[in-house]
């Protein structure tokens, strides 16, 4: 029997949680995703750049794009397509905001029940970790997947699996 695919769309955090032109890390089942918030919309992208494995949330975020913090190089935002470089792309999430709400939709192989890290809980650790500021007041709940519910699922993205 061979696996099936999964479609869903999952609260990830909050809006609050991912300052303009930022990116913040989540993790569905214990895959790193890098959300972003810009003046155009929301983007979600595998966090691990596919140079060397650099964070790409930590990027600097300019031009609908993200530069990795470890070599500068650029990938786009909406497709995770790198820009004049030759590493591969990097696999994009269609984002959805409803309310305070960021919906990510994600596919995964005999998924089974999403567990989500959301940004708030990675911001948490990382300010436990070391002497950071505090995030601004946000309030995310842990994450609860929950299931796509008809006419809301986007197309699964191309490249979810691994590279
Ligand atoms: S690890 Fe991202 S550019 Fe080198």
């Amino acid at each position: 029997m061979s696996p099936s695919l999964e479609v869903r769309q999952t609260r990830v955090c909050g809006v609050e949680d991912v300052p303009l032109n930022e990116g913040r890390v989540v993790s569905i089942n214990e895959r790193p995703i890098a959300v972003f918030r810009t003046d155009a919309g929301w983007y979600a992208l595998d966090n691990t750049c596919t140079h060397m494995g650099g964070p790409l949330a930590d990027g600097m975020v300019a031009d609908e794009s993200v530069a990795c913090p470890l070599h500068e190089r650029r990938f786009e935002l909406a497709t995770g397509r790198p820009i004049g470089h030759e590493c591969g792309a990097v696999a994009s999430y269609p984002v959805e905001v409803d309310g305070d709400d960021v919906l990510l939709t994600v596919a995964l192989l005999d998924s089974g029940p999403f567990e989500v890290e959301d940004a708030q809980s990675v911001i948490e650790a990382e300010a436990n970790g070391s002497s950071g500021s505090a995030p601004e007041g946000s309030q995310a709940e842990s994450g609860v997947a929950r299931e796509v519910e008809d006419g809301r699922a986007h197309d699964a993205p191309a490249a979810v699996e691994g590279r």
